[in-house]
């Protein structure tokens, strides 16, 4: 096992739910008390132990590495592979109750920061309950380590749902008292991860290729996620933790998937033991493969076949015509909307005769609200010409930003919704939520027992729930992002002009200075807000210069 300097209950759970699998357990139960800061209870109807298996169990098989707690403190990673109940019994207090038999009968242990009482016998139904109490009660250096109850906990309910969905025994989990998952022992792996990622359209993916079998489930091409949380990847059985693969599997939706957007992906990969290396972090949650480019092409193929299979509906990606210097793409501006054909009708009949002569200057970024509106490109893109370059301006994105910046300024007001929404969080959200109620309400969201009841003030939001959920995410551990200021994004993404929309000449006009007086020609989410090709381009390109 490897308990790391900063790993409190999650790899104290990790590591019992691994044995207890190990003992051919049908059904774990994990209950955690006092965020588990007390005590952690694991218990399975395994093959369990006898009198003498028990008290071997507990001892560590190479004391000498481990003298004082002050070498525990020291070593970066303790325990070593078949010690992790004496490396956790040395620093907890710890009981052991288990039973071999079917009789009733069994015997119990207590060991007490190391140190191993005598074994007592004990009524106890086959299979075995470990009780793990005041983690690090005799290493308050260590004990200081661990995180706060709240994220100790959390950490220990994604651990216990990466056995839920690698496992095929029954896990219960309860914690302080409160059920929080409780999966039968028949639920196929698509029900599992419907448990915990919630309700929602899944394609199946089983294939062979490049020496490994490749299987599991991905969310339809067409529906993003905004971060990676729903993407978990198994080898040989063991959850790891590998942005490698991870963009594997985002390279088998190529163009399914916008930019920033992420599937929910749920991957199994079996693999010859002999080219892979999981063993090169202390917690064994990274991998390394002998043959990384084979992996990763395979992998990415699997998926793309998946998603490419006949049975999944697929929404036609239409490619934004666009300008660029290079390639005749003036076809593009052929189908302007109609709508701007209107609007823009004296300027529409544009004729490149009508583009100022070449400055001869070098372009500087000239004044947006200067140039002269031609008309709009597929519903999303404002063109625009002005002394030195004709402007390609996403209005979407533009007017993100715009939106943005004005609102991160003022408070959110909180309205009741006249209908309450139903939001089905997860687990995990709930948590997140209980943790961060105070912010997340202060942006105006009132929710209880599965309802929204109220939502910020704020218009041109039809889906409160994905909101709310998406605030929610914000706050997880693992964003280095501010949750405010994406929350602020979100909300501007929300209430900015959407794709086709229509939108006034007075509001282009508005829009266009607005952008004059921005700091940050970018979106909240980083993307560009204007493309911009210069005349001299142009005239490069048609051999004019
Ligand atoms: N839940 C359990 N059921 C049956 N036997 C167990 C259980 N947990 C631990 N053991 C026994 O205790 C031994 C030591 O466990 P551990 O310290 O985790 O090392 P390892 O699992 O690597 O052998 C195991 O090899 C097993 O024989
Ligand atoms: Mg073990």
């Amino acid at each position: 096992m490897g308990l790391c300097r900063n790993d409190g209950w999650t790899s104290v759970v990790k590591e019992l739910i691994e044995n207890a699998i190990d003992a051919r357990a049908s059904k774990v139960k994990i209950s955690i008390n006092g965020g588990g800061k007390s005590s952690i209870i694991v218990e399975d109807d395994g093959i369990g132990m006898s009198e003498e298996d028990l008290k071997l169990a507990v001892l560590p098989h190479t004391t000498s590495k481990i003298e004082t707690f002050d070498d525990i403190f020291n070593l970066t990673t303790f325990g070593f592979r078949g010690e992790a109940i004496a490396s956790i019994a040395a620093v907890s207090k710890m009981k052991i109750e288990s039973s071999d038999t079917d009789d009733g009968t069994g015997h119990g242990i207590e060991v007490i920061g190391g140190i191993v009482g005598e074994s007592f016998p004990t009524a106890k139904t086959k299979g075995t309950r470990v009780i793990v109490m005041d983690l690090f009660f005799n290493v308050p250096a260590r004990r200081k380590f661990l995180s706060s109850v709240a994220v100790e906990s959390r950490m220990v309910t994604e651990i216990i749902e990466k056995f839920i969905l690698s496992s095929n025994v029954s896990i219960e989990y309860i914690r302080d008292g409160e059920g929080i998952y409780n999966v039968a022992k028949s639920s196929t792996l698509e029900d599992r991860i419907k448990i915990i990622f919630g309700d929602q359209n899944l394609i199946k993916v089983e294939e062979q290729m490049g020496g490994m079998k490749i299987y599991g489930y991905v969310s339809a091409p067409d529906v993003g996620r905004q971060n990676r949380l729903n993407e978990v990847t198994f080898v040989n059985g063991r959850y790891v933790k590998s942005p490698f693969l991870l963009k594997a599997i985002e390279t088998g939706y190529a163009q399914h998937l916008k930019k920033g957007e992420f599937p929910t992906a749920i991957i199994f990969i079996e693999i010859p033991p002999q080219v892979v290396d999981v063993n090169v972090h202390p917690q064994k949650l990274e991998v390394k493969f002998s043959d990384q480019s084979r992996v990763f092409g395979s992998i990415a193929s699997v998926v793309k076949h998946a998603l490419a299979s006949p049975s999944v509906f697929q929404i036609p990606v239409e490619r934004a015509p666009y300008f660029e210097d290079k390639g005749s793409s003036l076809k593009a501006y052929e189908k302007p909307d109609k709508m701007i054909r209107e609007k823009f009708s004296q300027n529409f009949d544009f004729d490149f005769d009508r583009i100022p002569e070449r400055s001869g200057q070098k372009v500087e970024r000239e004044k947006l609200s200067q140039t002269h509106p031609l008309g709009i490109l597929n519903g999303r893109y404002l063109i625009s010409y002005g002394q030195n370059a004709l402007y390609i301006t996403d209005i979407h994105a533009a007017h993100e930003r715009i939106l943005f910046d004005k609102i991160k300024t003022q408070s959110i007001l909180s309205q009741k919704l006249m209908n309450p929404v139903k939001v089905d969080l997860t687990q995990v959200q709930k948590d997140i939520f209980e943790d961060h109620k105070a912010e997340i309400s202060s942006f105006g969201f009132e929710y209880k027992d599965g309802n929204l009841f109220s939502v910020p003030s704020i218009k041109g939001v039809d889906d409160w729930a994905a909101l709310f959920v998406s605030t929610i995410e914000n706050f997880r551990i693992s964003f280095a992002k501010d949750p405010k200021e994406e929350f602020f994004a979100d909300v501007a993404c929300k209430m900015a002009v959407k794709t086709g929309e229509k939108i006034s000449d007075v509001e282009i006009n508005q829009l266009l200075s607005d952008l004059d007086k921005l700091e940050v020609w970018s979106c909240p989410h980083g993307r560009p807000l204007v493309y911009s090709i210069e005349f001299d381009r142009l005239d490069r390109y048609f051999g004019r210069d």
